[in-house]
This record gives C-alpha cells, sequence and structure tokens, in this order.
C-alpha cells in the first residue's frame, strides 16, 4: 500500500511528541496498519528554533494553507491552536481539498465543530480529535466506538490538566494560587492563554465535544454554565478538606427532560472517591451508558508523550482506512439541544 503522507502544522508540544513518535516507531506503526506513515511536510512559526527533533529532512512551509494544500499531503495534522486564524483557515482548506484532517484544537471545534465537520461529510473527508480532549485518555473512541450500544446517560469528569495541578498543590502544601499558577506556567501545561485554563473555558470545551458525541447533538458551548477556578481560596480549600472534600473543577453534562444540560464549574467531591484522589495534571472521565453502567477513564490529560499518543491513534484509523463520522453519526443529524433551564452553578 502507499505510505500515508502527512503535513504537520505547529510544531510545540504536541508537534513534536508526534513527530518523535513518527520517527521513532516507524516499523511498529507500519505493523500495525500495513503502510507506512511519513512526514512530506511541515509548518510553524519559526524554522531555525531547536525542538530537539530533526526537521531538516521534511519540506517546509511558512504557511499552513500551502501546507495543507501540497500534492504530497494526504492527511493535514493541525496542531497550532487557536479557535480562529490560522488553523482554522488552514482546516478548511483541507478539508474543502477533500484531505483528512487529525487536529487537537478543542477551542476550534468547541466554535466551529458543527462546521467543519459538514465541510467534511460534504467532500467524504475525515475531522478526528481524540488529542482535544483529555490529552492521552481515548475518551473519544470510547464514546463513539466502545460505547456504540449504549445510551449515554451522563458524561463527567475533570478535563484540565493545569487546573487540577493548581488545585492539588494548594491542598496538598497549602501554597498559594499565586505561586502553584507561577509552577504551571513553568511546566508547559497551561493553554496560550491562561484564562482559558483557569477560567474553565478549556475544560468547557473539552465538556461540549464530549457531550455533543455522547448525546447527538451540536456542539453547544455557549449553552454551558462555566465558572474557573480563578476565585477559590486557600480557606476555601481548608474548609473543604475538614468536612472530608476536596475542590475539583469538574464537569458535568446529562440530558434531562428539558435539554441538554452542561457545566464546568468548581464542586465538592467527597476526598475517597475516584475524582478526589486524582492528583496534579491527571484527568479523569466518568461515562455512563445504559447497557454497560458506569466507566471510568484516567490518564495524563496534558503534555507531550500523551497528547501524541492521543493524535497517533486518529493518524493510524485513518492510515488503516477506517472511516468514523466525526461526532460519531454524521454532523448532518446532530440535533440542536435545548439549554437546560436548571443548569445553575
Ligand atoms: N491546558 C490544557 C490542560 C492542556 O491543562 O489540560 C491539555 O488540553
Amino acid at each position: 500500500q502507499a505510505p500515508l503522507r502527512l503535513g504537520i502544522a505547529g510544531l510545540g508540544t504536541v508537534g513534536v511528541g508526534v513527530i518523535k513518535i513518527i520517527q521513532r516507531k516507524a516499523n511498529l506503526l507500519a505493523q500495525r496498519t500495513g503502510r507506512s506513515v511519513v512526514i512530506s511536510a511541515v509548518s510553524a512559526r519559526s524554522r531555525d528554533k531547536d525542538r530537539g527533533v530533526t526537521i531538516s529532512g521534511y519540506a517546509w512551509e511558512d504557511d499552513p494553507v500551502a501546507l495543507a494544500l501540497r500534492d504530497d499531503v494526504d492527511l493535514f495534522v493541525e496542531l497550532m491552536g487557536g479557535s480562529d486564524g490560522p488553523a482554522k483557515a488552514a482546516t478548511e482548506a483541507a478539508l474543502a481539498a477533500g484531505k483528512d484532517v487529525v487536529t487537537a484544537n478543542k477551542a476550534m471545534l468547541a466554535h466551529h465543530g458543527q462546521m467543519l465537520a459538514e465541510k467534511a461529510e460534504a467532500k467524504g473527508a475525515a475531522l478526528r480529535f481524540e488529542a482535544a480532549v483529555a490529552g492521552g485518555i481515548p475518551v473519544i473512541k470510547a464514546l463513539t466506538e466502545g460505547l456504540a450500544g449504549n445510551r449515554i446517560e451522563r458524561i463527567a469528569g475533570v478535563m484540565n490538566g493545569t487546573c487540577n495541578y493548581i488545585l492539588t498543590r494548594m491542598e496538598n502544601e497549602g501554597l498559594s494560587y499565586d505561586e502553584v499558577f507561577e509552577a504551571a506556567k513553568a511546566l508547559g501545561y497551561l493553554e496560550a492563554d491562561p484564562t482559558l485554563d483557569v477560567g474553565g473555558i478549556d475544560a468547557g470545551h473539552k465538556l461540549a465535544l464530549l457531550a455533543a458525541i455522547g448525546f447527538g447533538t451540536q456542539v453547544d458551548f455557549d449553552n454551558m454554565v462555566l465558572e474557573g477556578i480563578e476565585r477559590i481560596t486557600i480557606e476555601d480549600i481548608r474548609h473543604a478538606a475538614d468536612m472530608g472534600y476536596r475542590i475539583k473543577l469538574l464537569g458535568v453534562a446529562q440530558m434531562t427532560g428539558r435539554g441538554l444540560e452542561q457545566r464546568m464549574t468548581p464542586c465538592l467531591v467527597p476526598a475517597l472517591s475516584p475524582l478526589g484522589q486524582l492528583e496534579n495534571a491527571t484527568n479523569m472521565c466518568v461515562l455512563e451508558g445504559d447497557e454497560v453502567g458506569q466507566i471510568v477513564l484516567r490518564g495524563a490529560g496534558a503534555g507531550e508523550g500523551p497528547t501524541a499518543s492521543a493524535v497517533m491513534s486518529d493518524v493510524l484509523d485513518i492510515a488503516r482506512g477506517i472511516r468514523v463520522p466525526t461526532f460519531g453519526v454524521p454532523a448532518a443529524a446532530l440535533e440542536k439541544s435545548t439549554p437546560a433551564v436548571a443548569a445553575t452553578p
């Protein structure tokens, strides 16, 4: 079979992780898919930065749109981030040209996922985004494939590593919010705009995507009750601990009689529960289906290896010729959700 040829836009933490996997595991990947996975060309803001990987064997494009449209690119891998701008322009260009796209861009999908999925379907192209939600946890696969025979009843979880890292260090070490925020920054967990993390917006984007997949509704980020962790004080955390609870930025999505309810807010969870014991940048997704009952997925929600692992799961599906609709069902079949009146923080 002909090799699958990638064009990778964005050489930050995740892009570099993907390149390392492709360079180091070429044989394993070929064994698993029956064809080789190669990189034709890359694009990023700066060409000469030392990233710890060799990119001189790949063609270079300054413009991600040009990269997406190259004849030697079958699959466009969008790892730039940002809900609009170059990421969206290049994704749209690739889909319009009928090319498959893999992206880790939760903000872009939370705002434009419906439109992009329709564009992909119109051209018979794949649009896949496992890495956009909960880093290395294969939660989208779990929903679209593993639980395909279930009616999903509830989706809950901790989906922002930065917030969980900040909250657990405040609790364990008695450090102030500001001190831990700086430490999280140094570890590279934060989004380019950290208010997306601590404001709960990044986690909200992820929950909106899971809710659309799980409940068969259009992505409805605007109708979510959203509150971040900026106002949580060390006193709040101590009071919670005295009562046997921990504070987590917890997302919950469920279908109510009045429509889809989506909340991403700081919540008290029992300290000894699986959610309460979640430390540092770990994420947890709790899925409830009518047949399977409750399943809990736990793993690294951010970082080079885990996020690149999720990108590769999509890349390898495409290499194997596995085609599933973007949201598990065609975008045209997604229902508009009715915002739940009951959704108060
Ligand atoms: N800033 C995100 C987080 C990165 O902290 O979870 C992974 O999406």
